[in-house]
């Protein structure tokens, strides 16, 4: 089963949105392996957001993300990569569409509340930043059958 990196970021845990955000996670049908609730270091928020490190917004993207708790979690399902960026909606909250966290919830690009890999070579680089070697679980969800 593919495997993808979610986080709550900040303005997601001071809003009050980890259980609004983790039940459409769950409802939609995927399964969540993993879960971390923290404030990220600055060298990992750094190495995260490497690719970006030339654009304006850099610094306090980085400032922010570690301002306060985060919620890190590895998300498990059938094209779970895809299917969490469209769960997301778009980057910028003025293009999300209705029914995506970010159309339903946000309006700012730098309060986007989530994010979530964009390919598998990031899913598995950024799972590696956040989760290291620590073990994932593995369970059986009781509507797996349904669901496959
Ligand atoms: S994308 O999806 O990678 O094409 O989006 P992109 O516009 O390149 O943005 C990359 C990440 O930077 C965040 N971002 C910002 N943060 C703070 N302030 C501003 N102005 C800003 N612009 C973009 C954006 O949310 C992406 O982070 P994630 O964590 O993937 O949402």
């Amino acid at each position: 089963m593919e495997r993808t990196y979610v986080m709550i970021k900040p303005d997601g845990v001071a809003r009050g949105l980890m259980g609004e955000v983790l039940s459409r996670i769950e409802k939609k049908g995927l399964k969540i392996v993993g879960m971390k609730f923290a404030v990220m270091e600055e060298a990992k928020a750094k190495e995260h957001y490497a690719e970006h490190v030339e654009r304006p917004f850099f610094g306090g993207l980085v400032e922010f993300i570690t301002s306060a708790p985060s919620l890190s979690l590895v998300v498990e399902g059938g094209d779970s990569i895809k299917i969490m960026r469209a769960i997301n909606g778009a980057t910028k909250p003025a293009e999300a569409a209705p029914g995506t966290i970010r159309g339903d919830f946000a309006v700012d690009t730098g309060r986007n509340l989530v994010h979530a890999s964009d390919s598998p070579e990031a899913a598995e680089r950024e799972i590696k930043i956040h989760f290291g070697d620590a073990a994932l679980v593995s369970y059986p969800r009781c509507d797996d059958a349904c669901l496959y």
